[in-house]
């Protein structure tokens, strides 16, 4: 990868992402575990009660008729990116925070750090809540000021990265308090940061099979989660909004099948078990959504110090050393080759249980090499599933 980006992504240590050859692998096996069932569970619970707060606030902020349930939302931006950002906050760092600000402040405990306030506590600049927004939305003057200007420069001479200096520190205090919390607890919870930590105590107990991960490790790895998911995960439910406002069909199709999987269940969705009523739930619109607007347009590849054959329609290539190559997705995403002549049209039902069976089974391979999607892909999956259904399902 581009030693700049590597640098910049690196801002808190190294990661999964920026990582290459044996780190990877040492990574990669540490990092993989927290993402399972469990963790699924918790994003499943945490997803219900963002968009049941979410829904709440917009009804009543933009609600303008007697009836609450009926309001135009004009830009969902700022309240999608808010709402991906807490559920990361909250299966990442098991910090819970409310759709709407709290006031409360307090230094009490160490869990008063996380509690959502207006101001910042004595020490820092921003509290938990303003500074993963800061990062949120300066991610490139962050990215500048930490990871790619040499640390050898004053920051005194810098005075308009001032902001960016300020968050970078106390986002990195926040996530060192959490992981030294993590790590004196006596039972370590399913969230992604007891996770990591829970992982590094089973390697101690291995005997350095596998080194263990430092705290630099699990900061700059808990930072790349942050990066890699709240952002995607958020444009993607964006789109799936507008596709959803544009097709009336398709918001039949998604509400038929929510009632489908749900009409024996509790009312409140907050009641809904993940395990039972997941699995009945139906994906046809996330993956749809995200064949037609995928929010990571290219995967970039290089071949290394070495040379690297491949093979592209039967015919062998040599592609030489330092060669970069970057997978299309769009492209593939709208060949017709692979998806037929209605490619560029709108139809979750392309994707359907009931009829994937008689679409290309070349479609499976393309978009899903081993069948399915890679772990933290389906955190972002039931985030958008969880929420429309557990909209979908307010309106029944
Ligand atoms: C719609 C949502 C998402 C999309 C479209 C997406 C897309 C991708 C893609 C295409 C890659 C492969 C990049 C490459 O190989 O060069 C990737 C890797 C990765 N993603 Fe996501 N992602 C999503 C959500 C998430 C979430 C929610 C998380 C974490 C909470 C996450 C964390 C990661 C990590 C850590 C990697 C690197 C994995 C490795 O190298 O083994 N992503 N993602």
């Amino acid at each position: 990868m581009d030693s700049h980006i590597t640098g910049a992504l690196e801002m808190y240590g190294p990661n999964i992402v920026t990582s290459e050859g044996s780190q990877w692998a040492h990574l990669r096996r540490h990092t993989a575990t927290p993402f399972n069932e469990r963790n699924s569970a918790l994003v499943w619970e945490e997803t219900i009660r963002q968009t049941k707060e979410m829904v709440q606030y917009w009804e009543d902020e933009y609600s303008r008729s007697s009836s609450a349930s009926e309001f135009i939302l004009t830009d969902t931006r700022e309240d999608i990116l808010k709402f991906t950002l807490n559920i990361i906050c909250s299966v990442g760092y098991g910090v819970k925070l409310p759709f709407r600000p709290g006031l409360e402040n307090s230094t009490e405990s160490a869990e008063g750090l996380f509690k959502d306030a207006i101001t910042p506590l004595p020490g820092y600049h921003f509290t938990f809540r303003s500074a993963m927004e800061y990062l949120n939305k300066h991610i490139t003057s962050m990215f500048i000021a930490n990871g790619l200007l040499p640390k050898g420069i004053p920051r005194s001479v810098l005075p308009f990265f001032k902001k960016d200096f300020d968050a970078f520190d106390d986002i990195g205090r926040y996530l060192r308090a959490l992981v030294s919390t993590a790590e004196t607890k006596e039972t370590l919870s399913q969230n992604l940061i007891d996770g990591l930590v829970r992982s590094k105590q089973k390697i101690d107990k291995d005997q350095g099979l596998d080194p263990e991960l430092t705290e630099d490790e699990i900061l700059g790895n808990l930072f790349v989660f942050t990066i890699a998911g709240h952002e995607t995960t958020a444009v993607s439910l964006r789109f799936a909004l507008v596709l959803l406002a544009l097709n009336q069909d398709a918001q039949e199709y998604l509400y038929e099948g929510i009632r489908e999987a749900t009409y024996d269940e509790p009312r409140n969705p907050v009641e809904w078990d993940y395990r039972r009523v997941y699995p009945k739930l139906v994906s046809p619109l996330c993956l749809e959504t995200l064949r037609m607007y995928p929010p990571v347009s290219g995967i970039p590849r290089w071949t290394g110090d070495s040379a690297v054959n491949i093979t592209y329609h039967n015919q062998p290539y040599l592609l030489p050393p330092h060669v970069y190559v970057n997978v299309n997705a769009s492209g593939l995403h709208y060949s017709e080759e692979y998806w037929g002549p209605d490619a560029a049209v709108f139809d979750p039902k392309r994707w359907d249980k009931r009829t994937r069976e008689a679409s290309s089974r070349r479609i499976r391979k393309v978009v899903c090499p081993d069948q399915g999607w890679n772990t933290t892909q389906s955190i972002s999956q039931y985030e958008a599933h969880i929420s429309l259904s557990a909209t979908a399902s307010d309106r029944v």
